[in-house]
């Protein structure tokens, strides 16, 4: 009797107490933390090779905020977009035209080769990506944010799964639904748009924009004016269309509110990100990260931000025994 009263006070707490525990009750969810105990230093690693390779070239950092971005909005980030071998097959995932220009793969690379010598087969690539694309926006002075882990591998790459990417002439119910499509709303598809804070864009995107808007000659009308010569100057008519200019004017390197700014007064670089402003739910949304009492009231650009970093990294992500951990990022195992 009196063992049996003691059991269940001592232990029954504890007993309800593990079945509540998140780990127990979502096994094959992700989970901030992830690998604490089985690879501590995995986050660190990661952010220390994002660090050294900004030291000699700042722009890495927005290449591989907008990698983290093309592993998701294909197949889910699962890695996918990383995948190399075998060289030569065209059909790989990694050569579509969506992709064109992609570039830190060798960051990825050299995390790996740190993380597998300390941790092997533990930290799978796509988390990753998922990692140095959080360490990118906090070394551009943007928000730090818990970015939850445990995504595994994916072992599928077809080129032909990044078809259906939105695309930079796009009209903006086009793009709405892709990303809703994902499970992102149209607040999101405003503030993952301004990741376009930090980077540059080739001319290749801005060719029809100045000088065929629409496929009836001539420039965007929604260009401010004054930005309209500096962008004709930047990217003449069949000029280079691999020259690169700021996605956000007068910014290009700081993670700030700036790009909205800019794509509320005409001075956004690309269509995709002028667009919200043309409808009038999105250009709700900007207007109210612009509000001279944001900062005081809310809403709040930097954690709205990161909020929506956290549900991009959710897309189609596999979890538990699902996938595999890859022991080198651009090849299957
Ligand atoms: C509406 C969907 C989007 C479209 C149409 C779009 C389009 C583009 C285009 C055309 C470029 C220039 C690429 C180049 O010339 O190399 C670009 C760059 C970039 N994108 Fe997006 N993007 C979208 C969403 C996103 C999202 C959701 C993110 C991240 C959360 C992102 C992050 C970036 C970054 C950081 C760059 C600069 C890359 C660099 O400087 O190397 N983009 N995007
Ligand atoms: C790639 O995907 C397409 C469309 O879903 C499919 O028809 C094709 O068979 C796939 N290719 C490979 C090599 O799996
Ligand atoms: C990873 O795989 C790629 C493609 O097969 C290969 O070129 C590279 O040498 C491998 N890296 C390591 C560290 O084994």
């Amino acid at each position: 009797m009196a063992i049996s009263t003691t059991f269940r006070s001592i232990f029954w707490p504890y007993i309800l107490a593990m079945a509540l525990t998140p780990q127990w009750v979502s096994l094959a969810q992700l989970q901030v933390g992830f690998y604490s105990n089985s690879c501590p230093n995995a986050e660190s690693i990661v952010s220390s090779v994002v660090r050294e390779f900004a030291q000699s070239d700042v722009t890495i950092l927005a290449a591989l905020l907008r990698l983290h971005y093309h592993d998701c909005i294909v197949q889910g980030c699962d890695g996918s977009v990383l995948i190399q071998q075998p060289a030569g097959a065209g059909n790989l995932e990694k050569s579509a035209q969506n992709h064109a220009g992609l570039r830190g793969f060798e960051v990825i690379d050299r995390a790996k080769e740190q993380l597998e010598a300390q941790c092997p087969g533990v930290v799978s690539c796509a988390d990753i990506l998922a990692l140095a694309a959080r360490d990118s926006v906090f070394l551009s002075r943007g928000p730090f944010y818990e970015l939850p882990t445990g995504r595994r591998d994916g072992r599928v790459s077809n080129v032909s799964d990044a078809d259906n990417m939105p695309e930079v002439h796009e009209s903006i119910d086009v793009l709405k639904a892709k990303f809703a499509a994902k499970g992102l709303s149209g607040n999101d598809l405003v503030l993952l748009s301004a990741a376009h804070t930090i980077g540059t864009t080739a001319c290749f995107f801005l060719e029809s924009r100045l000088y065929n808007f629409g496929g009836r000659g001539g420039s965007d009308p929604s260009i401010n004016p004054s930005f309209l010569p500096e962008l004709e100057s930047q990217c003449p008519q069949g000029g280079d269309v691999n020259v690169r200019l700021p996605l956000d004017r007068g910014s290009e390197t700081v993670f700030d509110a700036q790009i909205l700014r800019n794509i509320r007064s005409g001075f956004a670089a690309i269509e995709s990100d002028a667009q919200l402003y043309a409808d009038p739910s999105t250009r709700a949304i900007v207007d109210s990260y612009l509000d001279p009492l944001s900062p005081l009231f809310g809403p709040f650009f930097r954690s709205d931000f990161a909020d929506s970093m956290v549900r991009m990294g959710r897309i189609g992500v596999r979890t538990g025994v699902d996938g595999e951990v890859r022991r080198n990022c651009s090849a299957f195992n």
